[in-house]
């Protein structure tokens, strides 16, 4: 059984239906065990989505949000993605969320592993919805192709939840290759997971990497893995 892909006509149309699913989750899950764990992925594509998510009528003091991944830069850093969750997600009706940041003041993404470790699993266990993103180059989350730590993070042992990436040369992690990230196991076991893609590009990408090595597109682990708990959204 695999993911289902479905296409929409324009990126506002994908951005309605991805939230109108992602809510319907949550929903079910706090109906069902009184409380949700929904886990973001950064970077641009996923931000009309939080404003969307953010006026959402929703039991939004059940919802615990956290990252999918984070770069291991300040949280007021315009490439926070704990600073973009704050301003586009947290805030309307979701402002009543709790959340779970990535970074902390450890000096290092490596030394704040088991920290973060500890704070994410109780949220993960499993995840009830994850938004994943991915980029040009086929990565998920911080799961960079070439990177440091990459099979570590992707092939982490069960119970394993969060993995440090050194993404240094990674043209896609530009200026911040430092990376924590949630692990293969953390990803794959999410009860649900949306990939919301913008764009011509990245859905080349998405078909050649079905037929790529994990190692060289990411993303691909990810399809594998979820199979059909993956619900894929594009529009052009
Ligand atoms: C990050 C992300 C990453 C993102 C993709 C897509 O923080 O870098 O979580 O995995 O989802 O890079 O990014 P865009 O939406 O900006 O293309």
């Amino acid at each position: 059984m695999k993911h289902e892909f479905l296409t929409h006509a324009t990126r506002e149309e994908a951005v309605v239906f991805a939230a109108g699913m992602a809510a319907g989750v949550l929903e079910t899950a706090i109906e069902d065990s009184g409380r949700a764990s929904l886990l973001v992925s950064g970077g641009s594509t996923p931000v009309p989505l939080f404003d969307r998510l953010a006026n959402t009528r929703l039991a939004w003091d059940r919802v615990t949000v956290g990252l999918v991944d984070e770069r291991w830069v300040s949280p007021v850093d315009a490439g926070s993605n704990e600073r973009l969750v704050r301003h586009h997600l947290l805030t309307g009706k979701a402002g009543a969320a709790g959340f779970v940041p990535m970074k902390t003041d450890a000096p290092t993404a490596s030394e704040a592993v088991a920290d973060r470790a500890m704070a994410y699993k109780p949220h993960c266990d499993p995840i009830d919805l994850i938004l994943l993103g991915m980029g040009n180059d086929g990565h998920t989350a911080s799961w960079f192709p070439g990177s440091k730590g990459l099979k570590q993070a992707m092939h982490a042992e069960a119970g394993v939840i969060v993995a440090a990436v050194d993404a240094t040369g990674c043209p896609v992690a530009g200026s911040m290759p430092y990376r924590l990230t949630l692990t293969g196991p953390a990803i794959v076991d999410s009860d649900a997971a949306i990939l919301l893609m913008f764009g011509a590009d990245k859905r080349d990408v998405f078909e050649a990497a079905l037929k790529s090595d994990p190692a060289e597109k990411p993303i691909r682990f990810a399809v594998d893995g979820l199979g059909p708990r993956l619900t894929v959204i594009w529009a052009p």
